[in-house]
C-alpha cells in the first residue's frame, strides 16, 4: 500500500517535471530561439536597439534598389519615414489593413514590437 502511494506520487511528480519541460520549449519556440530582444525599459536607442531588431526581420526584403513592395528600409531616414507613415508599427503589430511582417515568419515577440513602439513614441529619435 505504502508503495504504491510512492509510485503514484513519483508518477504524478515525473509527469509534471515532462510537461513543465514541455512548456519551457514551448517558450523559446515562441520566442524564437537566438532572437534579438532587448526590454523597452529606459530609452530606447535606434543604433542599438532597433536596428538590430530590423536587421534581423527585416532588412533581408526590404533594402537595396527593389526593396520588397516598395517599401525602403536600411538607413535612418527610410526607417523613421516608414515609422512616421504609420506602416512600420501596423505591419510588425499585424494590425488590421497592413500586411502582416516579416513576411512570411512568425511575429516579432511582444518585447520585440514594445522596443520599436517605444522608439516610435519618443520621436524616432536619431539616438
Ligand atoms: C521575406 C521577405 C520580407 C521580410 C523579411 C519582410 N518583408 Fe515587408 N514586404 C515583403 C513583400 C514581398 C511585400 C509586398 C507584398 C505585401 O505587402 O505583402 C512587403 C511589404 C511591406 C510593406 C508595405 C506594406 C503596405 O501595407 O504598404 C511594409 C511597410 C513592410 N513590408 C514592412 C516590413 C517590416 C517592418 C519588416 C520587418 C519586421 C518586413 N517588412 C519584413 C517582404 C518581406
Amino acid at each position: 500500500m505504502k508503495n504504491k502511494i510512492t509510485i503514484s506520487i513519483l508518477t504524478v511528480a515525473v509527469v509534471m517535471a515532462f510537461s513543465s519541460c514541455y512548456y519551457d520549449k514551448e517558450d523559446l519556440l515562441y520566442n524564437g530561439a537566438g532572437a534579438v530582444c532587448t526590454d523597452s525599459a529606459g530609452t530606447v536607442s535606434y543604433a542599438q536597439k532597433v536596428v538590430p531588431l530590423l536587421q534581423q526581420y527585416c532588412y533581408s526584403c526590404h533594402t537595396g534598389s527593389f526593396p520588397s513592395g516598395n517599401a525602403l528600409m536600411g538607413t535612418y531616414a527610410a526607417d523613421k519615414a516608414m515609422a512616421l507613415n504609420g506602416k512600420l508599427y501596423g505591419t510588425i503589430a499585424h494590425s488590421s489593413g497592413f500586411s502582416p511582417m516579416p513576411k512570411g515568419m512568425s511575429k516579432m515577440t511582444n518585447c520585440q514590437i514594445a522596443v520599436i513602439k517605444k522608439w516610435i513614441d519618443s520621436g524616432t529619435l536619431n539616438n
